[in-house]
């Protein structure tokens, strides 16, 4: 559907109020507050532990993780405290992250050959790989690209919570077109899902660069210059972790993007594959500690 920018403006507005009127806003407090944490190089573990102990469910997440035998510890790990100390305040920033965010994911309605179970599994992937990019080929520890891999499809999330029935009808479009999720949702409603994760995160008030990230990921092409290597990094993870089994729905396959964004970052295809391997690792690691 062709609409206006004003009108289309309009339309997320209307779905950003929805979000904010609904149990996945009571999610927006802490993940923001984790966000800003990562964000201040001036914050410690206190802060980190302060905005943890406010949600006991969330605590109690942390807590399981770093009892669990991937960190080795001989004894009980009972206070967030003693986690940080266990395994340090930089992995507890994405455990604590990751575990909250999963709570968006948790509303278990499969149909189409699509699940949040899955799709959950998906942004995971893509959080991992998109760090490990950042870290192995730029050296940078890139703050918020982890939380932007957690973060980038949260507009699906939308689309199945609040729009089931239209969603439905898009998933069966595209699979009728052969054509993209995000090429459908636009040609339905005049605009996708990268717009509806943009106007969330603008709503929630996470830090631009994520932002943009999430609402440029399948359009790295028209992302503003200062974003692009996030943006683009996100959409290589992201279009990796289809083609490598990652996905959450039938994937068609986009004939040479993968190589178009390596050759935008400069990457190489054979350090690629490494970090790849990397990535798939941490995967099988995490389903083996009942964390996935
Ligand atoms: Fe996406
Ligand atoms: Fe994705």
């Amino acid at each position: 559907m062709l609409i206006s920018d004003e009108e289309k403006l309009k339309k997320l507005e209307k779905i950003s109020e929805r979000v904010r009127d609904s149990e996945l806003s009571s999610i927006r407090n802490v993940t923001s507050g984790i966000v800003k944490i990562i964000n201040d190089s001036k914050s410690n573990a206190r802060d980190l532990k302060a905005i943890i102990e406010i949600d006991p469910p969330l605590t109690a997440k942390v807590l399981r993780t770093a009892n669990s035998a991937y960190y080795y510890s001989r004894r009980q790990i009972s206070d967030i405290e003693e986690a940080v100390i266990w395994i340090g305040f930089d992995n507890l920033k994405e455990i604590a992250l990751s575990q909250k965010v999963c709570e968006i994911f948790q509303k278990n309605d499969d149909f189409m050959e699509y699940s949040r179970t899955r799709l959950w599994k998906h942004c995971i992937a893509v959080g991992l790989l998109a760090k490990m990019i950042y870290r192995m080929e730029f050296g940078e520890s890139g703050e918020n690209i982890y939380a932007a891999g957690l973060l980038h499809d949260i507009g699906i999330i939308v689309e199945d919570q609040f729009y089931e029935e239209e969603f439905k009808q898009v998933l069966h479009d595209y699979q009728i077109d052969k054509s993209t999720l995000h090429t459908a949702e636009s040609k339905f409603w005049g605009y996708d899902h990268a717009d509806i994760g943009q106007a969330v995160a603008s709503s929630w008030q996470l830090p631009e660069d994520l932002m943009i990230s999430i609402g440029f990921h399948h359009n790295f092409e028209e992302v503003p210059p200062d974003y692009m290597r996030m943006a683009t990094t996100l959409a290589l993870a992201d279009n990796l972790c289809h083609e490598s089994g990652f996905g959450y729905r039938k994937f068609f396959v986009q004939k040479g993007l993968t190589r178009r964004l390596l050759d935008i970052l400069e990457i190489k295809k054979y350090a690629m594959d490494m970090i790849m391997d990397g990535m798939k690792k941490e995967i099988k690691r995490m389903e083996g500690q009942g964390i996935l």
